[in-house]
C-alpha cells in the first residue's frame, strides 16, 4: 500500500528565495507525523503545497498513490484531506456548532451532519459552548473547534498547523490524547508544532525543516538527540 502522503522534491521561491528547497516526506495511515523547524523553515508553505492553496515549482504530492500535484484544494478535501490554519480561519460569526456542521456537510452531506458535528461536540468538551459565537471564544477552545471542523469532515489525511498554540497545559495534554485517538482510527495526521513536549509525546516519526530543506527525520527519541537538528534551533537563537 503506497503512503496516505508523499511529498518528493519540493520547490517553491517567493522572489529569488526558496522557501521550500527540494522538501519531502511521507505520512502514514494511523501515525501521527510531526513536522518541526526554526520561525520560517517553510512548514506551513509545505501544507498550503499538499492542500493545494500554492504550486510549487517542482517536485510532486500524492494522496494515496494519486498524482494531485495539480488538483485543487476542493478535489483534494473530495479525497480525504482537510487543514487547519496558523492563523485561525473560523466562521467568526457563526456558532461553535455551525462551524462543525460546515466540516460535516462537505465529509458527508446534511443527512448525517447534524449528528456527526454533535458527536464531536462531545468529543471535544465543547457542548458547554455549542451555541456560542466562534469568535468570542478564548484562542485555545478556538483551535479546538478549528480541529473540530477540520475532524467533522472524517478526513483521511488531517493537517494541523500549531493547532496548541495558545492553549494552557490541560489543554494541551487533553489534546495529545485527542490526536493518538484519531490516528488509531487509521487517519494520517501531520502535525506543525513549536510545543516540543506535544511533539516528541504524540508523534510516531517527526521530519525537521531547515531553511526550506528536510535536514533530519526519524523517530522522536532519535531527533531528540541529533546534533544537526539542535544546531539548526540554536542558530535561530
Ligand atoms: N506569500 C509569501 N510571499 C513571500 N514570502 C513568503 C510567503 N509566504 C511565506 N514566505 C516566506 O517563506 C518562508 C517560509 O515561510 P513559512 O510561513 O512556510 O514558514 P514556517 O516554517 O511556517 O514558519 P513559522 O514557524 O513562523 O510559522 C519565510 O521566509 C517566509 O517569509
Ligand atoms: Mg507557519
Amino acid at each position: 500500500m503506497p503512503s496516505l502522503l508523499r511529498v518528493d522534491d519540493v520547490t517553491v521561491a517567493f522572489g529569488g528565495r526558496k522557501a521550500l528547497d527540494g522538501a519531502g516526506l511521507l505520512a502514514e495511515r494511523g501515525q501521527v507525523t510531526g513536522l518541526i523547524g526554526p520561525n520560517g523553515a517553510g512548514k506551513s508553505t509545505l501544507f498550503d503545497v499538499v492542500c493545494g492553496l500554492r504550486r510549487p515549482q517542482s517536485g510532486q504530492v500524492l494522496l494515496d498513490g494519486r498524482d494531485v500535484t495539480r488538483s485543487s484544494p476542493t478535489r483534494r478535501a473530495r479525497y480525504g484531506l482537510a487543514r487547519t490554519f496558523q492563523r485561525l480561519e473560523l466562521f467568526g460569526r457563526l456558532s461553535v456548532r455551525d462551524n462543525l456542521l460546515v466540516g460535516a456537510e462537505l465529509g458527508s452531506g446534511r443527512r448525517r451532519a447534524g449528528q456527526i458535528a454533535d458527536e464531536l461536540l462531545e468529543r471535544l468538551e465543547l457542548t458547554g459552548v455549542a451555541g456560542d459565537v466562534a469568535d468570542t471564544l478564548p484562542t485555545g477552545s478556538a483551535r479546538l473547534v478549528e480541529v473540530g471542523r477540520a475532524l467533522a469532515a472524517q478526513p483521511a489525511l488531517l493537517l494541523l498547523d500549531e493547532p496548541a498554540a495558545g492553549q494552557d497545559s490541560e489543554e494541551t495534554e487533553r489534546f495529545a490524547s485527542l490526536l493518538r485517538a484519531v490516528a488509531a482510527e487509521g487517519t494520517a495526521v501531520v502535525l506543525v508544532e513549536h510545543d516540543m513536549s506535544l511533539v516528541m509525546s504524540v508523534c510516531d516519526q517527526v521530519y525537521v525543516l531547515d531553511l526550506g530543506k528536510i535536514i533530519s527525520s526519524g523517530p522522536p527519541d532519535v531527533i531528540r538527540r541529533d546534533e544537526t537538528v539542535l544546531a539548526a534551533y540554536l542558530g535561530e537563537a
